[in-house]
């Protein structure tokens, strides 16, 4: 499973990344507007420091003005992936920016029926919004399964990209579900290592050690 910071904070994706643990970023324009910053020079700035696709959101609701401002987004960096959302004219959109060569993560993804219809689009990520399903008592993971079961069925390609993630355990549910990728705010991908067995047993291995009075570098 692929890890994208859900983010558009660059000190904290520079962070993640010097661990090795981005495979790429997503944002979305309620992110941008957190992160505050120029857009287009803050996905820039994100292209250079990640190797692996960085979404970045049209703004347009039309679809001929969407695929103006795909063309603007594409050509900041060749790992731009397009962000549209679901809906008619963000589906042109999308076909119209595959055809030319650009990623499009079809975004605002809520049902199995809108995830067959972005992959009929050619999408490469499909971001199904895990957590805000689970906000109105549906269940998110279960969207997850589904969409993985039709994938398969049809041979799409479109890569799931589980989002709206809110804790560890939407992480290895995610992972269990078949979820290609996971976009999490650097929070969560920051928790997930952390265990209380990990830190207790680590207490007692340098109390241990530091009776042994040895060094290892001498
Ligand atoms: C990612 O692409 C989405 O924009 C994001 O995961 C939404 O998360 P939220 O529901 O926590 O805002």
């Amino acid at each position: 499973m692929e890890f994208f910071a859900d983010t558009a904070v660059i000190d904290e994706i520079r962070e993640l990344n010097e661990y090795g643990l981005l495979d790429g970023v997503t944002t979305n324009p309620s992110l941008v507007a957190k992160a505050g910053g120029d857009f287009l020079e803050t996905v820039g700035e994100i292209c250079r420091i990640v190797d692996g696709p960085v979404s970045a959101e049209v703004a347009a609701i039309d679809a001929e003005e969407m695929i103006k401002e795909g063309r603007v987004l594409a050509a900041i960096a060749s790992n731009v992936a397009v962000k549209v959302p679901l809906t008619l004219p963000g589906l042109k959109a999308c076909r119209v920016l595959r055809a030319e060569g650009a990623a499009v993560n079809v975004t605002l993804c809520f049902s199995a029926n809108q995830a067959l219809l972005a992959a009929k689009a050619g999408a490469t990520y499909i971001s199904p919004f895990i957590g805000r399903l689970d906000d109105i008592n549906l269940d998110g993971m279960e969207l997850i399964y589904d969409i993985r079961a039709i994938y398969d069925n049809y041979d799409f390609e479109t890569k799931i990209l589980a989002a709206s993630i809110r804790s560890a355990n939407h992480v290895s549910a995610a992972a269990l579900a078949g979820a290609d990728v996971a976009t999490m705010p650097p929070a969560v991908i920051r928790g997930l290592v952390s265990h209380p067995l990990t830190d207790k047993g680590l207490e007692t291995f340098i109390a241990d050690w530091q009776k042994t009075g040895q060094k290892i570098i001498r």
